[in-house]
């Protein structure tokens, strides 16, 4: 819309009032004439004006009352003067009171022309200014919250790299208030050994288009003790994002270089998720690893042994080859013991999961470890009322077994150690570290009266291949096994130790409500037994030792090299076949399906599922199919003759 002025004339003398309005109504202006103080503020009540020309001597309210009327209500009005007093008070007077400009009587008609047009455009550009100013302000607002509010650190640096100005969330990311920084150089908050990266990224002469972003740099966060000394602190990554501010108006070939200013972003959270993440990868990558070595190597071994098994077994005591027969064999049970440890680290080999009370295993462990180290005084004090726990027992007897040596080893010259069991909720469990799962848990303490352990050694034990011990003594692997079986069972494990006083070890496993199935009984002697076997393996060794230790068991053995042969035999000869012997990972048709396929052709088939290694929770899946039992290659002919005796015994 075009911008009409509005125009009001006030002198009491009317011809004055006509010779003005004759003057300008040529112009493009709206006028209103007054003669009197009175009419003209009852003029300004009603309507906006642009401007008034005013005259200075009334009867009844002078030009000056009218101009302060006018600065009293605020109004947007110009005033030019016209008058007829050429003195120079009054002139100022009237200035003084904010008149734009005065005309003395009489005047030249393009004098006075010039005069209103000049105040009108005045008062345009004024008007425009201050639209453009309002703009402006509410920019300036705007981007003020958006910066004072975002997550992010943004800031700008002078041309030395001194902030001039940092926002709000320095002051919850880096713990610095913002007058702690102002004025400082950025170095000041930069990781000692990211200053030379930093120092091509924070301050670089960077253009808008080459800005430095993406880069990570570890910021100083100042500790709560001195906030005046960042060296006691610890440290942020955060990624940078800066860019070169240039004079833009400076017409130089080179431009003036004013400073940078950038974002800080915060992403410790993504980096230890990013850890998180390799870490999850590598253990992942060490299952598929450990589980390839555990299967090929149990089935090898499971050669060896059973050989091994079976010319003891024709073999007197007394022979020169007997003691070095069972050397091999004990060997072979240390092989089979490490890819246990690799597995369990893994967080794998968690095979044949049962409800059963802690206590036992405990009680029998401890027992048998008792035997072989004299010098070591055991002491149980196992909780009564016991919670049941789900475990894979003999990951369990490994975890128990792992940390007894090490006690052991950790009292050379004879101690105690005591073992404790007791019923917790998740309240109990120490180290608030973890997010622990809310529920009843069964505690297991195992402490010793050894060496202890510094800070600096307790931080790594769970490391795999950490060790203390001399070569060959240890491989680091015990408790990075224990570590990762526990975790597999959904528990946690605690620590605590002390230089020259002792160690306790807390494992927390989940209370289950499970009963407890009744189990067979260990003995070290080869149980006879009758009735036929089928012996179902894709490797010919097994097949071949399996076949002559059942023999000598006194069964009767079929064969069959896959699953589909499996389950052909099976369909034959069902009438005679009392258990089957079943390898899970076979390459046509594997244990689990074989197993289905045979229970679709008598239910009441029973099977023992025998593996050197079961992909993730398999063998639990199918002994919860109702399997009747499992047993871990490599075995020996005892372990073998005991599961058949027990399961055949069953009914
Ligand atoms: N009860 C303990 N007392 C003192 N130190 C211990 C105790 N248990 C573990 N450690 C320390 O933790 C380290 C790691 O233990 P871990 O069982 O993982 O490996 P290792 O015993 O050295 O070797 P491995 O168990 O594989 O034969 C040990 O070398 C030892 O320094
Ligand atoms: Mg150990």
């Amino acid at each position: 819309m075009p911008f009409i002025p509005k125009v009001l004339i006030v002198d009491d003398d009317l011809r004055m009032c006509d010779s003005l309005t004759a003057l300008l109504s040529d112009q493009d202006y709206v006028l209103r004439t007054c003669s009197s103080g009175k009419s003209a503020i009852d003029y300004l009540n009603k309507d906006v004006f642009d401007l008034i020309l005013l005259d200075m001597v009334m009867p009844d309210i002078s030009g000056f009352q009218i101009m302060d009327y006018i600065n009293n209500e605020r109004l947007n009005t110009l005033v030019i003067v016209i008058t007829g007093d050429v003195s120079t008070e009054s002139a100022i007077g009237c200035l003084r009171r904010g008149a734009y400009d005065y005309i003395r009587k009489p005047f030249e008609p393009e004098e006075l022309l010039l005069t209103v047009k000049n105040s009108l455009d005045h008062k345009r550009l004024k008007g425009e200014n201050e639209v453009i100013n309002n703009k402006l302000a509410l920019s300036e607002n705007r981007y003020g919250f958006l910066v004072q509010n975002s997550p992010d650190i943004i800031y700008t640096l002078d041309s030395q790299g001194n902030f001039t100005f940092i926002s709000n969330a320095v002051e919850r990311l880096l713990n610095f208030t913002i007058e702690q920084l102002v004025g400082k150089h950025y170095s000041f908050i930069i990781h000692e050994e990211d200053l030379e990266k930093a120092k091509w990224a924070f301050a670089e002469r960077r253009t808008g288009d080459r800005a430095a972003s993406g880069i990570e740099l570890r910021l100083k966060v100042c500790g709560d003790r001195d906030p005046f000394n960042p060296t006691e602190t610890t440290h942020l990554t955060i990624e940078l994002k800066s860019n070169g501010i240039y004079d833009k108006s400076d017409t130089k070939e080179e431009k003036k270089f004013l400073g940078t200013h950038g974002v800080v972003r915060d992403i410790n959270d993504r980096k230890q998720l990013e850890a998180q993440l390799h870490h999850a990868q590598r253990m992942e990558a060490l299952g598929t690893l450990a589980g390839g070595i555990a299967h090929d190597f149990n089935n090898l071994m499971m050669g060896i042994l059973g050989n091994v098994s079976l010319m003891l077994f024709d073999t007197e005591p007394s022979h020169p080859h007997y003691n070095k027969m069972k050397t091999i064999e004990r060997m072979i049970q240390s092989c089979s013991k490490l890819t246990s440890q690799l597995l369990g680290y893994a967080r794998k080999g968690k095979y044949e999961v049962k409800p059963l009370i802690l206590n036992q295993i405990v009680t029998e462990s401890s027992e048998t470890f008792g035997r072989a180290r004299k010098e070591i005084a055991i002491h149980r004090n196992l909780a009564e009322d016991l919670f049941a726990v789900e475990v894979d027992e003999s990951q369990i007897q490994q975890v128990l077994m792992n940390l007894y040596v090490n006690a052991a080893d950790a009292m050379p010259g004879g101690g105690r150690l005591i073992l404790k069991t007791k019923n917790v909720t998740h309240r109990e469990i120490k180290d608030k570290s973890y997010q622990i799962e809310p529920g009843n848990y069964v505690l297991l303490k195992v402490t010793d009266n050894g060496t202890g352990m510094d800070e600096k050694t307790m931080e790594r034990i769970f490391d795999p291949f950490f060790t203390t011990k001399e070569r060959g003594r240890g491989t680091g692997l015990g408790l990075a096994s224990v570590y990762g079986i526990i975790k597999g069972h959904g528990g946690y494990i605690n620590v605590e130790s002390g230089k020259g006083i002792g160690t306790s070890f807390y494992i927390y496993m989940p209370a289950s409500d499970k009963t407890i199935p009744k189990s067979f009984e260990v003995s070290g002697q080869i149980l006879k037994g009758k009735g036929t076997i089928l012996l179902v393996d894709d490797e010919e060794v097994i097949l071949d030792v399996g076949s002559q230790m059942l023999k000598i068991f006194g069964y009767t053995v079929l064969e069959a090299k896959s699953g589909k042969e499996a389950i052909d035999v099976y369909r034959k000869k069902k009438d005679q076949i009392d258990l089957v012997i079943l390898d899970m990972i076979m390459p046509d048709i594997g244990g689990g399906e074989t197993y289905d396929r045979i229970k679709d052709i008598d239910p009441k088939a029973k099977v023992l599922l025998s593996s050197g290694y079961s992909v993730d929770g398999q063998a639990t899946e199918i002994l919860e199919r109702g399997c009747n039992g499992f047993i871990q290659k490599p075995f020996n002919m005892e372990n073998l003759s005991r599961k058949l005796n027990w399961i055949l015994g069953e009914d």
